[in-house]
């Protein structure tokens, strides 16, 4: 699988990124922290990730409360130096690891966190390093001095920003330029087919500075896999019927109208639909990764099918089409 420099950090990602937010829960959220994927199976995950070209892991501190993290070390600490040395680790800190722990981007906490990340990860450097979402109560001089002593000290190689508005990056990249210390080199927000939000906003941002793009929710939490259907009953287990607040908007006629549409494309080419969608997102070249998020090894098939597909600028024109 190709890789790609991320922004101007000097550090490569795979054109896909296993996204680890479902290992011992389902991202964040404190309710589900010891639920989600267990341990063999993230094994299994991870595996086959591994197999097949995929050499950058996406976790955050508090995915899972903390599970995330620890998986993915117990894991490397399964492989041999070769593997070890090839697997770039992202991580991420804003969000309480704990029910009614704390949170933020204070540069207190920052140091304490980063200290909790290496530990389960079993590392003694963090390649990527991200504000997991803007803090409104810190002033983001504070952040990114922070950020900037994890650098100079050694325990982080480059930082980025996750869901941040233009305005917060643009504020983030002009207090780098001022105060002299390190910038922001990518950003990883929600993108796909359904959310095609920053395609206006921070792309630009990110065209002008030379920062990379991460697109995390590549399948819209499932919607681009077919599995949910028109008046049909969400299938039991999976996101809609666990975390569905941020994906009941696309409960709509005009969605299924467009997946139904989006189907046909997919089975015209021979495709799954999460294969198309994520070849759709592989052809744009402002994004230089997607974060996949399976939630068992053979979810990594549309992987497989995104990168043998090579959509035309116009073909890709004509599936966001049908989704306006
Ligand atoms: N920075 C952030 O704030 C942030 C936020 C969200 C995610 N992320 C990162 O991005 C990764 C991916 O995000 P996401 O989980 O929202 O991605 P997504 O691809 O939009 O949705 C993943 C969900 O889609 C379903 N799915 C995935 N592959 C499938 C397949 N081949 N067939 C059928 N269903 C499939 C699974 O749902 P079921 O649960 O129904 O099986 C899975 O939970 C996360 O793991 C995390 O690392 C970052």
């Amino acid at each position: 699988m190709e890789t790609r420099e991320l922004g101007q950090s000097g550090i490569a990602v795979s054109h896909f990124i296993l996204g680890c937010g479902n290992f011992g829960g389902v991202g964040s959220a404190p309710e589900f922290f010891g639920q989600g994927i267990p341990k063999d199976e993230a094994f299994r995950i991870m595996d086959a990730a591994w197999e097949l070209g995929i050499t950058t892991f996406d976790t955050a501190d508090a995915y899972g409360g903390g599970r995330s993290e620890s998986f993915i070390g117990a894991w490397l600490r399964t492989k041999d130096s070769t593997v070890r040395a090839a697997i770039v680790v992202e991580t991420k800190t804003f969000n309480p690891n704990a029910p009614g722990a704390d949170h933020g981007l204070a540069r207190g906490r920052i140091l304490r966190q980063i200290d909790v990340s290496l530990r389960r990860l079993g590392l003694e450097r963090i390649a990527l390093y991200m504000a997991h979402d803007h803090d409104p109560d810190i002033p983001q001089e504070e952040t990114l001095d922070a950020f900037d002593g994890l650098i100079r000290g050694g325990k982080v190689g480059a930082v980025g920003a996750s869901n941040f508005d233009a305005e917060q990056l643009t504020e983030a990249l002009a207090i780098s330029e001022r105060e002299g210390v390190t910038r922001y080199e990518w950003v990883q927000n929600s993108f796909s087919l359904l959310d095609r939000r920053d395609a206006e906003t921070v792309f630009p941002v990110c065209r002008e500075h030379g920062l990379g793009y991460e697109a995390f929710g590549p399948l819209a939490g499932g919607w681009l896999t077919g599995k949910y259907r028109r008046g049909a009953a969400y299938p039991e287990g999976s996101r809609m019927t666990q975390r569905p607040a941020s994906y009941e908007k696309y409960a709509s006629d005009s969605v299924f109208d467009a997946l139904e549409a989006f189907e046909r494309e997919a089975l015209g080419r021979g495709v799954s639909m999460a294969g198309l969608a994520a070849a759709w997102l592989l052809g744009d070249p402002e994004i230089t990764a997607v974060v996949v998020g399976p939630t068992r090894a053979k979810h990594l098939q549309p992987v497989r099918e995104a990168v043998s597909l090579d959509l035309t600028s116009a073909d890709r024109a004509h599936l966001r089409g049908l989704f306006e």
